[in-house]
């Protein structure tokens, strides 16, 4: 068969608010021009996150009453601690309520200032967590992700020699840890290879350098491994995870994406004294080791969800329909970062508006419109999320790219949510000539894209 199914059936249903025209314009000046700012019930098809967003399975809602909430020791952290240790191998599991309070303890142990931390490319809230310390975070891509328009199965690839030469450079002493991130969020999506996530690790040995992987995306970007990749094809993705995971020393974890659920997250490692350390940091902010900020039920629902995300039906299913998005709007001239990634499309709001500068914010300009056109809500992953600006001049200092991301929640919509999804990129993108840019009248000093308020100019 041809078609590409949905691999479960609709028990549970939510209902959608249709909005016209009109209103979505008055609701969204009421936002400040910023799509978080929204009510989602006044969001029809909301692709701002793939994170927290997942239709959970009705077993998962099952193990959610099987959830033991015992302060201590409870049996779902046990079922919980062994079934990421099934895949990571680390021997110490501590779990938090999402990814970023991983990355908070995480940092707050190895960081502080002098420290530099090498990624593929950080996540925003990752770079906040080493920032706040007063680290460094460094982004090493590798050149071919740098360039959204340029094919190529592994984007996602850290740069090894600028890595090498970056740690000579520093001292290996103010690098104390190496993390990559799978998929590469920030990048476009982009899968990181198994040779090179081998070849890291080879560096960060030779000066003994721990590596961690930040793991929210782990079985998408196994499964691009075994369908990319020589020498995988005929192994599980339950093998790829554990070979990924085996060269990593520790891992951060969103359990919001690839666990499948709507909260939580963990802490993995092999080290004893850090992972001490870090309990006790998790005690003081996020809860007892044994449910880390989480319920129990909580516990159970990402031990089932990480069984269920490796399951290949799904995956087939989940980088297909993400495809399906990117054929559909590239088919129509739409440029977009190529290939798409696993759990979003990227489009590339350079190209899409090449009048509007990064200063003037050609990915919230079309994030705006896509709203006003479809209701649908994407988010601007560009100078907006990430720019600076120069101490000296104060001008803007933008990113390399500027994206608008559209993110696919797991099991959440069907063929033909996306298929509405596509008309109203496209006719979108035929009025684009229409399209002006923005300026932000209100920013806080840090993750400013949550909060800030903006103006369209005329
Ligand atoms: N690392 C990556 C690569 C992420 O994509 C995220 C979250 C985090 C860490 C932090 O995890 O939200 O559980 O605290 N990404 C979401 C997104 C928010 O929309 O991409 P968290």
């Amino acid at each position: 068969m041809k078609t590409i199914i949905e691999p479960f059936k609709i028990k549970s249903v939510e209902p959608i608010k249709f909005t016209t025209r009109g209103e979505r314009e008055d609701i969204l000046k009421k936002a400040g021009y910023n799509v978080f700012m929204i009510p989602a019930e006044d969001v029809l098809i909301d692709l701002l996150t793939d994170s927290g967003t997942s239709a959970m399975s009705a077993k998962q809602w099952s193990g959610i009453m099987d959830g033991d909430e015992s302060y201590a020791g409870s049996k779902s952290f046990y079922r919980f601690e062994k079934t990421v240790r099934n895949i990571t191998g680390h021997k110490f599991i501590i779990p938090t309520h999402q990814g970023r309070a991983a990355e908070k303890i995480l940092f707050s142990n190895v960081g502080g200032k002098g420290k530099y931390i090498p990624n593929n490319t950080h996540f925003d809230t990752t770079r906040a967590n080493v920032e706040f310390t007063g680290a460094e975070a460094v982004d090493l891509l590798n050149e071919v992700g740098k360039h959204p328009e340029i094919k190529a199965d592994f984007k996602g690839d850290m740069d090894v020699d600028a890595l090498d030469a970056f740690i000579q450079k520093v001292g290996k002493e103010n690098v104390p840890l190496v993390m990559i991130t799978v998929t590469n969020n920030s990048g476009g999506g982009q899968p990181v290879s198994m040779k090179n996530i081998r070849e890291v690790k080879e560096v960060c040995k030779k000066y003994d350098i721990p590596l961690f992987l930040d793991a929210c995306r782990f079985a998408e970007n196994a499964y691009f491994i075994k369908l990319r990749e020589e020498g995988y094809k005929d192994k599980s993705v339950l093998e790829i995870a554990q070979e990924m995971f085996s060269y990593a020393d520790g891992a951060t974890m969103s359990a919001k994406k690839d666990a499948l659920v709507n909260i939580g997250g963990f802490l993995s490692m092999n080290d004893e004294e850090l992972a001490t350390k870090c309990r006790n940091l998790l005690i003081v902010t996020e809860g007892f080791p044994t449910y880390g900020g989480l319920a129990g039920r909580d516990l159970e629902a990402v031990a089932q969800g990480l069984e269920e995300v490796l399951d290949e039906n799904y995956l087939h299913y989940r980088i297909r329909s993400t495809a399906y998005l990117a054929e559909k709007i590239t088919a129509a001239g739409i440029p977009i970062i190529e290939p798409p990634g696993g759990h979003a499309v990227y489009i590339d709001a350079k190209r899409f508006l090449p009048n509007v500068p990064p200063h003037e914010y050609p990915g919230q300009s079309i994030v705006c419109e896509i709203y006003l056109e479809g209701g649908v809500r994407g988010v601007e992953i560009g100078s907006v999320m990430f720019g600076k600006y120069d101490e000296k001049t104060g001008e803007l200092i933008p990113p390399p790219m500027e994206l608008v991301r559209l993110a696919i929640p797991r099991r959440v919509y069907t063929q033909s949510h996306i298929d509405y999804v596509a008309e109203v990129l496209i006719e979108t993108y035929k009025n684009r000539d229409k399209l002006r840019g923005y300026k932000i009248i209100e920013e806080a000093p840090m993750l400013r894209h949550f909060t800030c308020k903006f103006e369209p100019l005329t």
